[in-house]
């Protein structure tokens, strides 16, 4: 695909101008990373299927009136989305314990919690992307405007509801997944970034095994098997 100038290069994906000022093309790439990039991989195909993955999501968010900077898929690995702003909060949402939570807070492993629990990262890869709260973000001027986090926890709580009801159904456990959120041009904020194996854990309801990017933090191997499988059970319910 021809594309303009790079505009940013993250570690899934890459970011185009257009001609539009207020549209970008987002490339999702085949590199894997985890634990800050200190591991690093990568699997043909991968990009093309956290593509299709996000589409899908971020169709079936906007039907259900979630705004999102989605505009429409492009080619197998291409997406055109509205330009923004990204806010530097990665917002979590854990519907079972793993990862950093049981880490950080020794509860069990697969324990379900007992509502979801939304969290809030400062999104710096040179600080590890550290845990902070609604004061933290104030002293760092991620925001002026407070609500704006009840705006995020708010929209992070809909789109667990729509999410988990949707998972359930094809069999998959939404455990827990990663949500990022942009200005556009008018100031509306926008969810952003991308929703797929990547940025979500996802286990199968009968067997709890893992289908999603664990496979490769983890070294569980048949990472793309995996996707597939998420992307197999999207479309055919
Ligand atoms: P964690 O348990 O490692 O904190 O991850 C929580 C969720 O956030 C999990 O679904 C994976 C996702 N995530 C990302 O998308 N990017 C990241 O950089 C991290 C650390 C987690
Ligand atoms: N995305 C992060 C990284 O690369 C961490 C992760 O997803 O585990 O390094």
């Amino acid at each position: 695909m021809d594309t303009g100038q790079m505009l940013y290069e993250g570690k899934g994906k890459k970011l185009f101008l257009t001609e539009n000022a207020n549209e970008v093309l987002v490339e999702f790439k085949d590199d894997l990373t985890a634990f800050n990039a200190e591991k690093k991989g990568s699997e043909q195909g991968k990009g093309a299927l956290n593509c299709e993955i996000s589409t899908a999501i971020f169709e079936l968010l906007a039907k259900e009136g979630v705004s999102t900077h989605f505009i429409k898929k492009l080619d197998s690995t291409h997406m055109l989305c509205k330009k923004v702003e990204i806010i530097p909060i990665e917002v979590v949402v854990r519907n079972v314990a793993t990862g950093s939570l049981i880490k950080r807070l020794g509860i069990d492993e697969g324990k379900v919690l007992p509502f979801g629990l939304v969290e809030f990262y400062y999104k710096d890869d040179a600080l590890g992307d550290p845990i902070i709260n609604d004061e933290h973000c104030k002293i760092l001027g991620i925001t002026q405007d407070v609500s704006e986090l009840d705006f995020l926890r708010s929209q992070a709580r809909k789109i667990n509801a729509i999410l988990s009801a949707f998972f359930i159904e094809r069999n998959l456990r939404l455990i827990d997944f990663k949500l990022e959120f942009g200005r556009d041009s008018s100031g509306h904020i926008l969810l952003a970034d991308e929703i797929s194996p990547d940025s979500c854990r996802f286990w199968d309801k009968d067997s709890n095994e893992k289908l999603d990017k664990d496979r490769f933090r983890q070294n569980l191997g048949s990472v793309k098997v995996a996707y597939e499988e998420v992307l197999r059970r999207i479309l055919n319910k």
